[in-house]
């Protein structure tokens, strides 16, 4: 951890996303601290848009920098579904409804995707985008991570995503990913 420790503000009502991002960007020195709630949140086909509006509107409401973090779960087989409506899927679905969903299909491919965007009240949103790419398995493996971590195999992982310690997940995850690039870019850019 670097000596000198900054704080930016994490627009989030998750907390396993908060635990996440304290993880990933402590090698930054960067301490992100909750700011309760997203703002505004838009039905958009990618998160990138959803976290950029869901920044600028959260960052002149609070008066603040901050960053948030919008992501999704894309199936090949399923059209990209769920996608930036994996929250509402998670909630009404479930993981038995995904596996479900997926039954007797040839392909279980599927990728993470993260936006992290960074905003002040006087900027215009920049975005940070992270992809992991894996398959859905067949059944629960894990009691780890969020969401739908248990049937997420990463490629290259013996693991689920909730089989994985946090650090181990953050290494690989697409939070991890777009989350270390808004780190290396704040400590470079930033004042
Ligand atoms: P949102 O970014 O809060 O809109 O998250 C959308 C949904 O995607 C969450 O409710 C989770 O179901 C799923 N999701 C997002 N990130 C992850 C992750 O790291 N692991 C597992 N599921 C995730």
């Amino acid at each position: 951890m670097p000596a000198s420790s900054r704080s930016v503000r994490f627009a989030t009502g998750n907390n396993g996303k908060m635990e996440e991002a304290r993880i990933i960007l402590s090698p930054f020195g960067i301490r992100p601290v909750a700011l309760n709630g997203k703002g505004v949140e838009i039905q958009a086909d990618t998160v990138s848009e959803v976290a950029s509006y869901s920044a600028r509107v959260a960052s002149r409401k609070y008066k603040k920098a901050l960053i948030v973090e919008d992501a999704g779960l894309f199936v090949e087989s399923l059209g990209g579904f769920p996608g930036p409506f994996s929250s509402y899927a998670f909630k009404t679905l479930e993981i038995d409804g995904l596996l479900k969903l997926l039954k007797g299909e040839g392909s279980r491919r599927a990728h993470f995707a993260s936006a992290v965007a960074y905003c002040t009240p006087s900027s215009e949103p920049k975005v940070f985008e992270g992809v992991v790419r894996g398959r859905i398995l067949e059944a629960q493996a894990g009691s780890g991570g969020f969401g739908f971590d248990p049937v997420f195999l990463p490629d290259g992982s013996a693991k689920s995503m909730a089989q994985m310690t946090l650090e181990e997940k953050c290494a690989v995850s697409h939070r991890g990913r777009a989350m270390r690039k808004f780190g290396s870019w704040f400590v470079t850019t930033e004042p």
